[in-house]
């Protein structure tokens, strides 16, 4: 590969954790930062050096050589601006969660596919560290068959953004969903959800959302394997955890009760071994791997909250921006793919719904071959 892809970051909070990883990837160039406020955006072009800059998404949209966007605006725009940019015939990067609606999922789903453009939602879970390590698992053969995939996102929210107050905890539930569909390379076909528990009265104004936790399981499209996922938002008392738990008929991984502690591997039956995870710098370029480990995560003052809450999302993101380039030039799909983003966001949309309903079984539409 000899061509550089001409990057733009849109939204320059937990976006901007990406301009070093692209200034440093061999076949990108940092192109352009785009975000509202004007004195914000100088002053980020200015610390990393990017002099093209936009406070207007449609003026970066108008630019011939933006080859692609990295949306991280917040979740409302995540839709209109990913079909904007395919539209304007940009390939999209877009961050976590891919759409609010199935309408939106729908219409991301028809410009990708008449634009030829390549869509890739950046869940960092199926790029991190723990979850690399259980496709090593998978790949060589230690899991056997899977069985069953369980995964939680328990976050404690409070203080974050305004828009994130009384969100539906499954409206945000793509790191917890993700890991489950990735390890089977599936999507789901149905799911069905209880919510639990009560939130304060201001926050289930918000959104009309009154459930603290929600529990859904949905089940594999053409596997018969089926998952668990689990969050809460707001009004409970537990220690952020983003787990996966993963059983094979072989071996299982379980995700740790806390933070900081290991993984266990359930080896046969009753032989039960703590993990140290490994890194997977070593599959990246060279000029990006310190970024599983170091570079952005070690400058204490510009770290994102979600780094602090996350333990730095497993080394994901220079896994991310390369899976994005290198599809891109080399013209494969990404992964997630298109099809795998939208359906993966949309478990937890269902979810929510299903949860509103007291547990209603709902089908996910099937866009593959739509
Ligand atoms: N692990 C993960 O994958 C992860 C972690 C953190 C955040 N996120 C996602 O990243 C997104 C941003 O999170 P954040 O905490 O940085 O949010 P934020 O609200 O702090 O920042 C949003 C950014 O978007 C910009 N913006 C808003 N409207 C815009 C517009 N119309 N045009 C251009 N720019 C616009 C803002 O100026 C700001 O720079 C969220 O949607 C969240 O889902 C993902």
């Amino acid at each position: 590969m000899s061509r550089k892809l001409n990057v733009a970051i849109v939204g320059l909070g937990f976006g901007a954790e990406f301009i070093p990883i692209y200034q440093r990837h061999p076949h990108a160039n940092m192109y352009a930062i785009c975000q509202r406020n004007p004195e914000k955006l100088d002053a980020i072009g200015k610390a990393f050096g990017v002099d093209k800059r936009y406070a207007s998404f449609e003026d970066l949209l108008k630019d011939p050589n933006v080859d692609a966007v990295h949306i991280n605006s917040p979740i409302h725009l995540h839709a209109s601006q990913a079909i904007a940019a395919l539209r304007a015939g940009k390939h999209v990067a877009c961050t976590v969660p891919a759409c609010t609606t199935v309408e939106e999922a729908r219409e991301i789903v028809k410009a990708a596919k008449e634009s030829g453009k390549t869509y890739m939602m950046m869940e960092t879970v199926v790029w991190s560290r723990e979850y690399l390590y259980v496709r090593e698992l998978r790949d060589t053969g230690r899991l056997g068959r899977i069985q069953f995939v369980r995964g939680s996102h328990l976050q404690n929210m409070q203080g974050w953004p305004g828009y994130w107050e009384g969100l539906p905890p499954m409206h945000y539930a793509t790191h917890c969903v993700s890991p489950c569909l990735g390890i089977v390379n599936g999507e789901a076909e149905y799911v069905s959800c209880f919510g639990s528990g009560r939130i304060s009265e201001d926050r289930i104004a918000k959104y009309g959302s009154p459930f603290a936790f929600e529990s859904a399981h949905f089940k594999v499209r053409n596997q018969d394997v089926a998952g668990e996922v689990t969050r809460y938002l707001f009004d409970t008392a537990r220690q952020y955890k983003e787990s996966f738990d993963c059983y094979g008929s072989q071996t299982s991984f379980e995700w740790q009760l806390v933070e900081h502690d290991d993984p266990v591997l359930h080896v046969g039956g009753e032989k039960v071994e703590k993990v140290k995870i490994p890194d997977y710098g070593h599959l990246l370029p060279e000029g990006i791997r310190d970024f599983t480990t170091k570079c952005v995560y070690d400058m204490a003052e510009n770290q994102h909250l979600s780094f602090i809450q996350g333990s730095g999302h497993g080394g994901s993101h220079p896994h991310l921006a390369h899976e994005f380039v290198t599809s891109v030039l080399e013209g494969r799909q990404s992964f997630p793919d298109l099809y795998q983003s939208v359906n993966w966001t949309l478990v937890g949309i269902l979810a929510h719904e299903s949860a509103m309903r007291g547990g209603e079984k709902i089908y996910v539409p099937n866009f593959r071959g739509v």
